[in-house]
Formats: structure tokens, sequence, C-alpha cells
């Protein structure tokens, strides 16, 4: 069992953020693993199979567009099933759910302005691959457990097509959502949103990306075909027989567990798979998929974890380019969170690259030798991120986020603002209105918080006064603002907001008005009240 204490020291590493040395991933801290039932992943040969890349999807033909039923559109269907396939060569067949039966599900490719329809189909068995907690709000015995609904996340798409929690659908039923693709160039991905069973859904593997392309990427000059490899990144434990372990409570009735943290961090679906490069420039589009874990990630020449990382640029966050390539060789990302990064292996020609955190090696590059053509560039500047004037904001809410735990340290609930799922919207925006969004973090946790439909900036992070707040309800601020990283500083839809820190992000909220959600994308917290409607109006 995890305690309370372990998890505070893991998160007090965000107060020295600086000392990159420090453990954030708790990977292969093995607070959860019971010896003897778990499959030893860490003693798997490494670097023996090959990455998988997902294919891409077609289209299955045309239908008239809900927006003008004159016009159109490509239509896609993608169809949730379950499987078995091979995590390692070593390892016995795993079974997963997937989209399009694999996991990532096969990668959908988007343009700006042109409008899209996927059918998303339930062909899942009735009996789920986990244990199904009923004491969870929208999971109670009364609902049915093996329910889905998709959400693309960080897609501009209307109310009805968002994936709301509660819209789920059974096997044999299907959801139509419709993609008006109106927003730029960005990496999103799709994945399972089903109330009170998303952490489920997802630990079974139901996710794929969605990249959104534009013109304006068109004309970048940046590395394309196979030279951009998309790293969906997610970490699961496995039992000896090869089945994913779902961690469970222990508490009768109750199998909720905060946190899932992998044993084994898993790329494109393998445990340490390899990938042979060029030496030249790659283009990698990186998504953190797991359930809890926040990676802090390097590329070095050396497996040691410990190595200093090769420098690499950011090109982009979640809602797109960056303003200008930004050179680093440390990247944390969170879950939800996706980045967008060139790594260039021309001075490594016939040497290996290892994609490593700060505690695990992940995998291997293998740079072929002598020299390659390689006439990509990386230009001098990207998109212009206009910073959005703290003058624009129409109001500043105040958001806590809260954990709620027994006498023993366990957690019980998670609140957002201190409120449940089920009381009423307190979040009501104005559509086009700008508004600053301002969550004070009372845990011992950093959370990534997400808000659907909309892109934003973060303003700051700051540290404050926890006990004078808990006192007083004052906030105290006991420190200048911490750095972002440069990637912080580019358009954003999910969030890191560290243990005793109040974090500030400005948002428009533009696109459509409507409910949608906001939550913790770490998908314990999220199925267990850190979720909240919220309100697009046009008052
Ligand atoms: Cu990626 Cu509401 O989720
Ligand atoms: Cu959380």
């Amino acid at each position: 069992m995890r305690t309370t204490r372990r998890r505070f020291l893991q998160n007090m590493t965000w107060m020295t953020a600086a000392a990159a040395t420090h453990r954030v991933h708790a990977g292969h801290a093995g607070g959860a693993i019971v010896s003897g039932q778990l499959l030893d992943t860490s003693a798997l040969a490494r670097f023996v199979d090959a990455l998988p890349l997902a294919a891409l999807t077609k289209p299955a033909g045309v239908r008239p567009s809900p927006d003008n039923p004159a016009l159109q559109v490509p239509y896609y269907r993608l169809a949730m099933r379950q499987f078995e396939t091979k995590v390692h060569r070593d390892v016995p067949p795993t079974t997963f759910w997937g989209y399009g039966g694999s996991c990532p599900g096969p990668t959908i490719e988007a343009r700006h302005g042109k409008p899209l329809l996927v059918e998303w189909a339930n062909e899942l068995p009735h009996q789920h691959l986990f244990p199904v907690d009923h004491t969870l709000h929208g999971a109670e015995a009364d609902k049915p457990d093996v329910r889905t609904v998709v959400h693309l996340h960080g897609g501009r798409t209307g109310p009805e097509s968002d994936g709301y929690p509660e819209n789920w659908f059974v096997p044999g039923q299907s959801g139509t959502s419709y993609y008006p693709n109106q927003q730029e160039a960005a990496g999103l991905f799709y994945h399972d949103h089903a109330m009170g069973i998303t952490r489920l859904n997802a630990a079974a593997g139901l996710m794929g990306l969605y990249l959104m392309r534009d013109e304006f990427e068109d004309g970048l000059n940046l590395p394309k075909g196979a030279y951009e490899i998309p790293l969906v990144l997610f970490d699961r434990s496995f039992r000896p027989d090869g089945q994913i372990h779902d961690p469970v409570s222990g508490k009768t009735g109750a199998p909720w567990v905060s946190e899932y943290y992998g044993s084994a961090i898993l790329v494109n679906g393998k445990i340490f798979p390899y990938h042979e490069v060029e030496p030249r420039k790659y283009r990698l589009r990186l998504l953190n998929g797991s359930n809890g874990s926040f990676y802090r990630l390097g590329f070095s020449a050396d497996p040691s974890v410990a190595s200093t990382g090769l420098m690499f640029h950011q090109i982009g966050s979640e809602q797109g380019f960056l303003a200008a390539p930004a050179p680093m060789n440390l990247l944390i990302l969170g879950p939800g969170e996706r980045a967008d990064v060139i790594l260039d292996f021309r001075g490594s020609a016939g040497r290996e690259i290892f994609l490593r955190t700060n505690v695990a090696t992940v995998m291997q590059f293998r740079v072929g030798p002598g020299k390659s053509d390689d006439p990509s560039t990386v230009p001098a500047t990207l998109r212009p991120v206009p910073r959005l004037p703290e003058s624009a904001s129409a109001i500043t809410r105040e958001l806590t986020i809260a954990d709620y735990q027994d006498r023993l340290g366990r957690s019980n609930v998670m609140l957002l603002n201190g409120a449940h799922w089920n009381m009423p919207v307190t979040e009501k925006p104005v559509l086009n209105s700008t508004e600053i969004w301002s969550f004070i973090n009372l845990t011992d946790d950093s959370h990534p918080i997400h808000l659907h439909l909309v892109r934003f900036q973060i303003l700051d992070r700051r540290p404050f006064d926890l006990g004078v707040y808990q006192l007083t309800k004052k906030i105290v601020l006991t420190g200048p603002a911490m750095e972002l990283a440069a990637g912080e500083m580019g358009w954003k839809d999910t969030v890191r907001v560290d243990p005793m820190t109040i974090t500030r992000i400005i948002v428009k909220f533009e696109g459509f008005a409507g409910k949608y959600v906001w939550h913790c994308h770490m998908l314990e917290h999220e199925d267990n009240e850190m979720m909240r409607p919220y309100i697009v109006t046009t008052a």
C-alpha cells in the first residue's frame, strides 16, 4: 500500500523542481506493488521489440454535415474492441480494449477547416476487464459495467459531440461525433470519458491520437512522413500471465485507489521498444496517456537515468506551436499533456540514443551510420503566441483543489472548489469572454487540470501559505512566481497545478455555448469527484 507519506515525499519534489535529480514519476518506486503477484518488468530484455506505429484511419465514406446537410463530409467509423497483443517478446499476450482493435488506436489526421464525422461504435464485451467501484458517482450498481463515450481532448467541439461523461453508450450501441476542426494545427487525442469508469476504460487501452494539420504547419518544412513519429506513453503493471494489473484498495465493495502508477512505461503499446532512425532530424509527437504518472523526459546516449540529457527543441504544446523552438534537455509531461519535439540524430550516427525519465529507461533509437539527406528545417520562429493581457479578463475565479482523507490518510473523495459533480453548476463563463481561473492547490499532489473546449495560457504559478489559508481563507503568497517551462508559454489545454501553489490561467471561452466539463486528468481523481460541469452561456 502506498502511504500518504510517500505521496507527500514524491510530490514535495515539485517544490524543488530545479533539482532535476529528484524523482517525481513513481515508475519503479513500486509502493503499490505486492511482490510475487506482479511481473518484474524491469527484468525484461531491453529493446527486443520494434516500436509499433499506429495506422492512419481512412474514411468509410461521406455523410451530410450536421452544420449544412447540402455538404458531404468524410465519415469515419471506429469500433472499440477487445483484443490481445504482445506488450513484449517475453510476456504472454495481454488483453486490451482499443479503438479499431489497437492501443493506441489508429491516428486520425484532420485538416483545419475540413470537418469530419466519427461514429464511435462500442463493440466491447459486456463484462469489464477491471472491477467497477459502484460507490463512485455515475458508476452505481444500477448502471451497466461496460459503458463508453468518446472525448476529443483539445478539440473545439460542439457540446453534443464533446463526449459529455453522462452521454455513455453500451455494447451494441454507438455515438457519432461531429468535429468541425476550426482550430490551429496541434496534437490532440481521443479517449474514453464514461462517468465513474474513465480510469478503467483508459487503463484498458481506449485512447488514440488526432493530429490537426493546417497550411501554416505545411509551410514550416518540419520533418514529416516516416520522420514524424507519434510516441504515446503510458505505464502499466502486469501479472505474470501477461494481463494488466489494476490496483484495488482492499476495501470490500470499494476497489477505487487514488492513483495508478505502473511498473513499466510503454511506448505505443510496447515495453522497451527500439526504433531505427537515420542520422537526421525527427519530429516526435509525445502524449502522456498515463492514468496518473508525470514524466520527466530526456534523451541521452547513455541509458543510465542519471546521464545528462541531449539538447532537443520543443516546438509545440497541447494546443499548437510555440512562438519559437525552445531548446531544452528536460521535458515534464503530466497525464493528458502533449509535446511536439524536434530531435536531431545527426551527431549520433551509428550510435544508440535512449528516451528515459529520471527513474526509468523507456526506449531506444538505433541511429543508422553515415550521413542522411535532411531537407527539413527548424525555423527560427514558429507561430506567434500573443499573450492574453490580464486586463482582458472579466472575472477571476478562485478554485480550490482538495483531497479529503480518512484517519489512515487514504483519500475518500477529491473535490474542485469544494463541490461534488452533482451540485449546481457554478462556472458559467459567457461565450467569447475572457476569464482568469486561479487554482489553489490544498493537496500534496500535483494535479493536471484540463478544461474542455478551450485553449488557454498559463499566467503564473506561485507558492502560498497553506496553513494561513486553511485557518483564514486568506491567500498569503510566500514567494515570487516560479519560472514556467518554455513549453508552458504556448497554448495549453492541461496545466500542472503543483502542491502548495496557486496556478493561474487565462482563458477565452470561444467556439460554442453549452455544457462542458473541467477536471483533473489523473483519471483516478477525475472518477472520484475531481470533475465539474461548466456552462458557456450566451447571456
Ligand atoms: Cu482528456 Cu476530459 O479529458
Ligand atoms: Cu488530481
